[in-house]
C-alpha cells in the first residue's frame, strides 16, 4: 500500500509558472538539460510524471517538436494548469498509476518530480518504470542534487528550519527565491544514490548531464548549454536504459 499523496501545491497552481517567469534563464537552462538527456537517442513514446504545469513539456513541443505522449500529474491545481496549456494529463501518482500505454520508450520525471515519492516506495515505482519501458528504453530523471551548491542550502534549510532572513540572499538568485510558496522535494539523496537504485534493479548504461553550475547568487545571470558529468551542476540530468 502506498502513503497517502500530500499535495504541497494545493490551491497554489501558478507558482511554477510564475516562477518561470521571474527566472527566465535557469528555465532555459534546464530546458536545454532536458532536451540533451531526451535526445541521446530518439525519445519515441514518452510518458512524463509530475508534469507540474506542463511548462517544459509545453517548451519542448513549441521549440523542437517534441511531444509527450502520455502525462501523469497528481496535484489537482497544477494538472489543471497544464491541461489549460492544451497537455492531456491523468490525475494520479507515479505509485497509483496503472501505465495503460505501455510499453514507453522514455519515461521522464523532470524537475525532481521522483523527489516526492516517498524513500520507501521509490524503489517498487522504479522497478515497475523499468517493467513498462520497451527493452532499451530509457528512464530520464532530472533533479538538483543534494550535493549541489543549491541542494545543500535548500536541504539544510528545510531540515532545519532554518530562518528565511539567513538564506534570502543566496536564494534571491535562483528559482527557489519564493520559498514561502514554492513547495520543494521532501525526500533528498546524491546522484550515486539514485546511480546505485537504478543499476541494482537492473538499468545500465547510465549517462549524465549537468548545467547551472554557478553558485546560488549568479544562477539567474546567464542561460547556460549542458555539459556531461555530475559533479558541479545544479541541475543534473540522469539517462538509465533498461
Ligand atoms: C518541482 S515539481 C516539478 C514539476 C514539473 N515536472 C517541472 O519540472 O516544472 C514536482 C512535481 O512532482 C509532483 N509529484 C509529487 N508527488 C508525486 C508522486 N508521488 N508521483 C508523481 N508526481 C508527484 C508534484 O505534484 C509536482 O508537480
Amino acid at each position: 500500500m502506498t502513503a497517502q499523496f500530500i499535495d504541497r501545491y494545493q490551491g497554489n497552481g501558478r507558482v511554477l509558472d510564475d516562477t518561470w517567469h521571474a527566472r527566465e534563464n535557469i528555465y532555459e537552462s534546464r530546458l536545454r538539460l532536458l532536451h540533451r538527456a531526451l535526445t541521446t537517442e530518439d525519445p519515441g513514446k514518452i510518458l512524463s510524471i509530475g508534469i507540474g504545469s506542463g511548462i517544459f513539456e509545453t517548451l519542448l513541443r513549441d521549440r523542437y517538436g517534441i511531444e509527450v505522449a502520455e502525462a501523469v500529474e497528481p496535484s489537482a491545481s497544477l494538472g489543471a494548469e497544464a491541461r489549460g496549456k492544451g497537455i492531456n494529463v491523468v490525475q494520479s501518482t507515479a505509485q497509483d498509476y496503472n501505465y495503460p500505454g505501455a510499453p514507453y520508450d522514455t519515461i521522464v520525471y523532470n524537475g525532481s518530480s521522483f523527489g516526492f515519492i516517498p524513500d520507501d516506495e521509490i524503489e517498487a515505482t522504479f522497478t515497475r518504470n523499468r517493467d513498462v519501458l520497451a527493452e532499451g528504453g530509457r528512464l530520464v530523471l532530472t533533479d538538483v542534487p543534494r550535493e549541489s551548491a543549491l541542494g545543500t542550502v535548500l536541504r539544510l534549510a528545510q531540515k532545519y528550519d532554518i530562518a528565511r532572513e539567513d538564506v534570502d540572499d543566496l536564494l534571491v538568485g535562483t528559482s527557489f527565491f519564493n520559498l514561502d510558496t514554492h513547495a520543494y522535494k521532501p525526500n533528498w539523496h546524491q546522484i550515486a544514490w539514485y546511480a546505485k537504485l537504478l543499476e541494482g534493479i537492473g538499468f545500465h548504461n547510465l549517462q549524465y548531464f549537468q548545467t547551472v553550475l554557478g553558485n546560488p547568487p549568479y544562477q539567474n545571470d546567464r542561460v547556460e548549454d549542458p555539459i556531461e558529468g555530475h559533479e558541479a551542476g545544479n541541475y543534473v540530468a540522469i539517462v538509465a536504459q533498461r
